[in-house]
């Protein structure tokens, strides 16, 4: 298997990207629940630190992932599929994409909007995206906490299909995003 995709797989470069982001945002989940439901306190400022540095982290690494998917041939869903069905597989791939840039950045206005800064695991501090406005917080927060349950849902579909290619469909759409696996 090689670095870059090919017309029928995904290359290590993609697959590690996508991966990644799987982890980070099952990460990125734990961290804002953990957060949630601890009382005010040094700890929960800690641990939504985390949660905004993680989320930062998914945003740098949505970027990298585009380009990459810019520079690199994308392996073609299978002939067998129908169009409704390679349509949908577009519209949650997008609808993927888009909330890959849409929460975290939501996340960081969120935080401007508060008044706070937002820094990447203490080492770098990033510039405010908006001013301080109550207004913008209390929006940005209710669009941060919406796009978390639309991104389950789409998540769900997405998990559920890869599961039909495989047991069902029995093609090769779930292996070549996996590592380790030939060509069936
Ligand atoms: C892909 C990236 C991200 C995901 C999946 C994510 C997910 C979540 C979830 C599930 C919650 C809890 C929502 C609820 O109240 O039920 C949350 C809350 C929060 N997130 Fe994120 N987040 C991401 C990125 C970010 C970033 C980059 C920042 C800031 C720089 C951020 C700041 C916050 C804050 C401040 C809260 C607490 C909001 C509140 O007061 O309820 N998030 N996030
Ligand atoms: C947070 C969770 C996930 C996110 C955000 C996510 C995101 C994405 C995105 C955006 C793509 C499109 C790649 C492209 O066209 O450039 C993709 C492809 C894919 N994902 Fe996920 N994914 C997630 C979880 C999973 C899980 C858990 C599985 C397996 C059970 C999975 C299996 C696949 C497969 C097989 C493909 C390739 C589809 C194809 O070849 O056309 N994903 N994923």
């Amino acid at each position: 298997m090689s670095i870059r995709n090919t017309p029928t797989r995904w290359g290590h470069i993609a697959q590690l990207l996508h991966w990644l982001i799987v982890v980070l945002i099952v990460t990125q989940v734990i961290l804002a629940n953990w957060a949630e439901g601890l009382p005010i306190s040094p700890k929960k400022v800690e641990v939504y630190a985390w949660h905004k540095s993680v989320g930062i982290t998914i945003l740098s690494l949505a970027i990298l992932r585009l380009l990459w998917r810019l520079a690199n041939p994308t392996p073609e869903l299978p002939s067998t599929l129908k169009p409704y069905e390679r349509a949908l597989a577009k519209v949650t791939h997008f609808g993927l994409y888009l909330l890959l840039f849409a929460q975290p950045l939501t996340g960081w206005m969120m935080t401007s909007a508060r008044g706070f800064p937002v820094s990447w695991f203490g080492f770098l501090q990033l510039p405010d995206f908006v001013p301080k406005n109550q207004a913008l917080y209390n929006a940005m927060k209710d669009i941060h906490d919406s796009l978390a349950l639309v991104l389950f849902v789409i998540v769900f579909l997405h998990v559920a299909a890869a599961l039909k290619h495989h047991f069902v469909l029995k093609d090769d759409v779930l292996r070549r995003m996996l590592p380790f696996t030939k060509k069936s």
